[in-house]
């Protein structure tokens, strides 16, 4: 890796800067939890305002919402605070774009983070319910409903627009999760009927979600092992999205097997995940981090792949033609056909 700079501009207060790093995480979850940024969405409010609104110590609001301020979460005028324009546009429940339910399944593993010296040692995952951090209801919940923060702000509107699926009646949307692009889909293409195949808790989540969308008759939720089905091979689209990340790779690729066997010939796989296809310096940190975050939190086999890698599973799979596009969002997409 490239550095700028020479030892001489260095500064013990970048380590500092890092050691401190976690208060960040901390006070936007914080943030979140104690829901402070729905209550200053569109009001000025004084610390002592705020307090009594959420029954919790002022001097202690005081100095919380000063930290939100300096983290560019709050704008302060005197002594009123109110929502920045980055926390009105993602912060605030209900909205379009609120991510604050992805932060809070990300800040669920702080505990396995605080561990990761034994992780590292032992290679092994520490899920969030193991740590005891939170229990396995709210893992499952802010888990499938971050998941469907992140569809609805702006990653199921690109895999909408980058698919062709006219002529395309049949999809099986593997490990789909909250169902979310099941849903997002089957609103694009009405003639689409979609079978959303993952375990109990996600999709004790999705319904709901289905039944709020009006799909009922287009999505159908199915409960079971996506490595272990007995479904009719007449799909021509599968999904699988966000899995091959968290996933070891035989399992990737015995899962691609499977999509390929419960396919029609001339059929599409598409897969969406966290996949190196651009290397710019920014993404490389990021896909750095999403690799180590993975092992933490999800599985030892797990990692962050290299497009050509899931590529070239996807052809020994016996699919042709595979076709890399980055989206200008975290997750890209690859499509191949079965002949
Ligand atoms: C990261 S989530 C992705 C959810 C959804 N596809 C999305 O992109 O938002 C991975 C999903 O795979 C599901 N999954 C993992 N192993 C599975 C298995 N053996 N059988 C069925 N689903 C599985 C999990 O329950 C989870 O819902």
């Amino acid at each position: 890796m490239h550095r700028t700079g020479s030892p001489v501009d260095m500064d013990p207060e970048q380590v500092n800067e890092l050691a401190r790093n976690f208060w960040y995480s901390a006070i936007l979850r914080a943030g979140i939890k104690l829901d402070v940024f729905s209550i200053l969405e569109g009001n000025n409010l004084t610390s002592g305002e705020v307090a009594r609104r959420i029954g919790a110590s002022p001097r202690y609001v005081q100095a919380f919402l000063d930290c939100c301020g300096v983290l560019d979460l709050l704008d302060k005028e005197g002594d009123q605070y109110t929502n920045s324009p980055l926390t009105s546009r993602f912060l605030v429940k209900n909205k379009k774009e609120y991510v604050g339910d992805h932060a809070l399944h990300h800040t669920n593993t702080w505990a396995s983070w605080g561990r990761l010296d034994e992780i590292v040692k032992e290679g092994k995952t520490l899920l969030p319910y193991e740590t005891g951090f939170v229990d396995a209801p709210t893992y499952w919940n802010d888990y499938m409903i971050g998941q469907h923060n992140r569809a609805e702000s702006g990653q199921a509107r690109h895999l909408v627009e980058s698919l062709d699926l006219r002529g395309k009646h049949k999809m099986l949307d593997l490990g789909g999760g909250a169902a979310s692009y099941s849903i997002a889909l089957c609103a694009a293409n009405p003639d689409l009927q979609a079978v959303v195949l993952d375990q109990k808790e996600p999709l004790d989540i999705a319904r709901p979600l289905v039944e709020q969308h009006d799909l009922g008759n287009q999505i159908t939720l199915l409960e079971g092992d996506f490595l272990d089905t007995h479904l009719e091979p007449d799909y021509d689209v599968v999904l699988i999205s966000g899995v091959v990340l968290i996933k070891s790779e035989a399992d990737c690729q015995a899962l691609f097997k499977v999509a390929y066997d419960k396919m029609l010939p001339g059929g599409l796989i598409v897969i969406q995940d966290y996949m190196r296809l651009d290397h710019s310096p920014t993404r490389q940190k990021l896909d750095a981090l999403e690799d180590l975050y993975v092992l933490v939190a999800f599985d030892p086999g797990a990692g962050d792949r290299e497009g050509d890698v899931v590529s070239s599973w996807l052809v020994d799979a016996g699919f042709q033609n595979p076709n890399m596009i980055p989206l200008p969002t975290q997750l890209a997409v690859i499509t191949a056909e079965k002949p």
